[in-house]
């Protein structure tokens, strides 16, 4: 069988595997440049299920058409390829490519069946859609058909060890770019030009020993505000920068693992600087293994902590870039503490960036209670990808990584799905790689593979969400604003599950601070997932 061009669709006439009948089954040639080899491979554009005997003068070719009941991700038609067999008779042992015809790209409207007629001399004419059940699978009898005999193959089941092509192939998995995963940087950021330039200013500036402003980032579960502080860093510290990440922890010993943590950055922002003066630093005295904490990790220390830190910063001219995630865990004891001392170290023109990130409500009390201190704290909120947004998440890294291009229906069925929500749009990405049949074009058929792998994980996760609930009235809330699609207005929920105000508020607290619920404007509430109201209806999972 020799390969035809790279990344071109061909079609040939075989032998079926299973050896008992000869039939013509769509083959496309997959080019593979990490391994620097083309295979021709069958092609998923069908199952072949029955066959004519080679001997007939008129063939009859079944394909069954892929599809499924409307609405399922699976039921957007294939591309169907007409074979056309130079040689006129296709016998046993004869698994020879035959031909290389026209690809005549046709849409199946649904389940059912192609047809396709060939002559003695191997041309084909067709091939036709049929519903199901228009015409049988077997019908030597009907008059005028052109069928003398046939019979089902049955399916075969190759193995994906032997088979590299099965459930897509190629691409190479190694090479997958996607990052579904909490806190993964992705290939690329879709729709987050504003968020990544204002972190590049503060990185410039702090390159440049210039204290820049800070920067809170916020969004609901999932929007990337971990994923996009990590990629700040990684790129702080192509720039020299030193960088120090904290994740905020409710629990009581907070401070002091947030202390330590930025002990051990001090430690290496010092050490970086060998001859630096620590004079006067109040937190730091030099032992013998390097500077030391000295004290307790009190409010008070943590506020000296971080001023040290600016000052080292500007001491050695080396920009320090600290993190914080979770911001809305720690609350006020952490945050006070830490924008004062921030705050100061602007004013004294320390190159010291503070970064932070939590759900929509983190430090809302500081700025209710109009600190001055927060008067150099942006907000930045991080909602869900716009279509343009998904597509650049999911065009770019294919172009660039794979050369390969996606069609823009494949693009616009990704955004649908995902309704732009980022961990999503990286399983939908991941499922299209792993899933893509050729190495240069995405296609609806390669999505419609990926819808059904990625509704899996989808379900699970919101399933996950749901056991997340507290029973009760927080049960209740959900169920209700799952029935109001998604989003509404606190009192006409608590119409529904007919409670008041005051006996509602603290299930609809742990709603938002579970990050299941997020209240887009004052006195609404709305899921912070996008699909789960479908989820909860559609399921109905176990009731209260
Ligand atoms: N702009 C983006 N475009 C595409 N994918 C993104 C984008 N931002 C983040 N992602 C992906 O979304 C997923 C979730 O990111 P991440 O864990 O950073 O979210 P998060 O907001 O920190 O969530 P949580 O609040 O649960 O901690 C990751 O797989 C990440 O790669
Ligand atoms: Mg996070």
């Amino acid at each position: 069988m020799s390969p035809a061009a790279s990344g071109a669709t061909t079609t040939a006439a075989v032998q079926h595997r299973c050896g008992s009948t000869v039939g013509l089954t769509a083959f496309r040639s997959v080019a593979h440049p990490s391994r620097g080899s083309t295979d021709v491979l069958p092609s998923r554009s069908g199952v072949h299920i029955g066959g004519p005997e080679p001997s007939t003068s008129t063939q009859l070719l079944l394909y069954e058409a892929p599809g499924c009941p409307a609405g399922d991700p699976q039921s957007v038609p294939d591309r169907l390829e007409q074979a056309t067999p130079r040689e006129p008779s296709l016998s046993r042992g004869n698994p020879q490519v035959t031909g290389c015809p026209p690809v005549v790209p046709k849409l199946s409207p649904g389940p059912g069946w192609l047809r396709a007629h060939a002559d003695a001399q191997g041309a084909l004419s067709g091939p036709w859609f049929a519903p199901p059940g228009r015409w049988p699978l077997h019908d030597p009898g009907r008059p005028g058909s052109s069928i003398t005999s046939s019979r089902a193959l049955g399916r075969w089941v190759p193995n994906p060890f032997d088979d590299l092509t099965i459930g897509g192939g190629a691409l190479a998995a190694a090479a997958n770019p996607f990052r579904p995963g909490m806190g993964r940087i992705p290939p690329d950021f879709g729709g987050r030009e504003d968020a990544l330039l204002r972190a590049r200013i503060v990185v410039e500036q702090l390159a440049a020993a210039v204290a820049p402003e800070f920067v809170l980032y916020r969004g609901v579960r999932g929007v990337g505000k971990t994923a996009l502080l990590a990629y700040v860093r990684q790129r702080a510290r192509e720039l020299g920068l030193a960088t120090i990440h904290v994740e905020a922890d409710r629990d009581d010993t907070e401070l002091a693992r947030a202390t330590s943590v930025l002990f051990r950055g001090l430690e290496d922002v010092a050490a970086a600087a060998p001859g630096l003066s620590l004079a006067g630093l109040a937190t730091v005295r030099s032992g013998s293994r390097g500077p030391e904490l000295a004290g307790r990790a009190d409010a008070e220390r943590f506020e000296g902590l971080i001023g040290d830190l600016a000052e080292l910063a500007g001491r050695s001219s080396r920009g320090v870039l600290l993190t914080i995630d979770e911001v809305h865990e720690a609350g006020d004891v952490l945050l006070g503490p830490l924008l004062r001392a921030a705050h100061a170290a602007a004013q004294d023109d320390r190159p010291f960036g503070v970064l932070l990130s939590g759900l929509p409500t983190a430090a809302e009390n500081l700025f209710d209670e109009g600190q001055t201190y927060t008067e150099r704290l942006a907000r930045v909120d991080l909602g869900l990808l716009d279509r343009a947004g998904t597509a650049e998440a999911i065009r770019r890294p294919f172009d660039r990584v794979a050369g390969a291009s996606v069609d823009v229906a494949v693009l616009d069925a990704v955004h649908d799905a995902s309704g732009g929500y980022p961990w999503f749009v990286q399983l939908w990405g991941e499922a299209l790689w792993d899933l893509a049949t050729d190495p240069l074009h995405i296609e609806l058929p390669v999505a419609r593979a990926a819808g059904a792998r990625v509704r899996v994980r989808v379900d699970d996760f919101y399933a996950t969400r749901w056991r997340r609930v507290p029973s009760g009235r927080a049960q209740l809330l959900v169920q209700a604003l799952a029935e109001q699609g998604g989003e509404a207005a606190m009192g006409d929920l608590l119409e529904v599950v007919d409670i008041t105000h005051q006996a509602a508020s603290p299930a609809r607290r742990s709603l938002l601070d579970l990050g299941i619920c997020w209240a887009p404007q004052r006195g609404r509430l709305a899921f912070s997932v996008p699909g789960f109201e479908r989820w909860v209806l559609a399921t109905r999972p176990a009731e209260v």
